[in-house]
């Protein structure tokens, strides 16, 4: 094809193929364990897949209506005020999405304009930034240290100011493992009451939370809830991230902005996963369980690790763990985990590529949402590093 003639302005400059599509394709060159990107490497539920079968054969192949099926609208606020005692209306407070990325997109496209600034913590996915910048706004990033990754709230309150439209949380947390308490949101409450900042908050990872810990959505929080949109994804809690399919819940005015938007990009989802999640979801034990599912496999890794090199910092939800490698080399993350891939066929992230400062603490994240068999395989070759 003969290339366009005139000059193109790349609206994300510095944006290149992402770490995670780089060492896939390194995982698949040097035949080695793809423990770098998360997903699943299990089947999903063969009762679901079969309820998607269903509604295709039943003729459910056509739109879905804009904010989604009436009737998974009606099971996620039924979900949301079982868990988190949150009182949401079906019909004008939530919005079935094509996956959390588009959610997250959408709610910053929605409220982001230009000169506005946005509070991230790094390390943070990878969406959140380039999408602030999609629109016109500014990521103001607080930075995150091990081994706890824990946030000051006092200093976060010094980055406040007249221009901050949004705060981006994350719990559990991708790709550290960290989770945010109660206090922490409490805190949260204080510092953007009587402000208008509205508050982003990620909790794809809502049920792969582990150690008896309860999920803490800022749903919980009426102080916070009123200010913030939540979104969710049944692509991690289904174990089926190929579906694409998540869900946003925010207070009807925020709401009704979300939408204006979400018509635009995608306008509706796929219409018979939708049923199919609707009679899923019902089930609580469809959902219940997954922590303790991934709590086993987390337990399983880091048991077999426990004659390694490798320091193993605490995952408290998502289905990652990080591993610092301080003990081991000097290698820069990208260097080593390049190198673990080729020599050892192990691949996992490098956590520097959430930093926009590429941070370098000397720590990976490997995924841990895969067979015994295959983390047996990984954690050998990693105890012999
Ligand atoms: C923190 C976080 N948010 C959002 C997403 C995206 O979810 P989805 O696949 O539903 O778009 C991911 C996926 O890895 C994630 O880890």
């Amino acid at each position: 094809m003969k290339t366009y003639p005139n000059s193109v302005t790349s609206k994300l400059p510095g944006v290149g193929t992402s770490i995670f599509a780089t060492m896939s394709q390194l995982a698949n060159e040097f035949n080695a364990i793809n423990l770098s990107q998360g997903f699943p490497d299990f089947e999903i539920s063969k009762e679901l897949i079969g309820l998607v079968n269903k509604y295709m054969k039943q003729g459910f192949n056509q739109y879905a209506p804009m904010p989604g099926l009436i009737g998974l609208r009606e099971a996620i606020a039924e979900k949301t005020f079982k868990l988190y005692s949150a009182q949401y209306n079906p019909d004008k407070e939530i919005t079935i999405t094509a996956g959390a990325t588009q959610a997250l997109y959408t709610a910053i496209s929605a409220f982001v304009k230009e000169g506005d600034e946005v509070i991230v913590f790094e390390p943070a996915y990878d969406s959140y930034i380039p999408a602030i910048k999609m629109n016109g706004g500014t990521a103001l990033c607080f930075e995150l240290h091990p081994p706890d990754y824990k946030t000051d709230w006092s200093s976060v309150k010094k980055m406040i100011n007249h221009n901050t439209r949004m705060i981006i949380i994350n719990s559990p947390h991708n790709p550290t493992g960290t989770i945010v308490t109660a206090q922490d949101l409490v805190q949260l409450e204080k510092l953007t009451k009587d402000t208008d900042i509205i508050i982003l908050s990620d909790e794809v990872y809502e049920h792969i939370i582990f150690d008896n810990y309860e999920h803490q959505s800022v749903l919980r929080f009426p102080g916070l809830a009123e200010r913030s949109l939540v979104v969710s994804s049944f692509g991690k809690t289904f174990h089926a991230t190929g579906w694409k399919m998540g869900y946003c819940i925010a207070p009807v005015n925020l709401m009704t902005e979300f939408r204006k938007v979400h018509q635009f990009i995608v306008f509706a989802c796929n219409t018979p996963i939708q049923h199919a999640i609707a009679e899923f979801i019902k089930n609580e034990a469809n959902y219940s369980g997954i922590g303790k599912f991934y709590q086993q496999k987390r337990d399983f890794f880091v048991n077999a690790l426990k004659n390694s090199k490798f320091k193993v910092l605490t995952s408290s939800g998502t289905y990652f763990q990080l591993l610092d490698y301080n003990k081991i080399t000097k290698e820069s993350e990208t260097d080593f985990a390049i190198r673990l891939t080729r020599e050892f066929k192990v691949a996992s992230i490098p956590v520097s590529v959430f930093y926009h400062k590429n941070i370098d603490h000397k720590v990976l994240r490997f995924c841990f949402a895969k067979s015994e068999e295959t983390l047996e395989k990984a954690a050998e070759i990693l105890c012999r590093i």
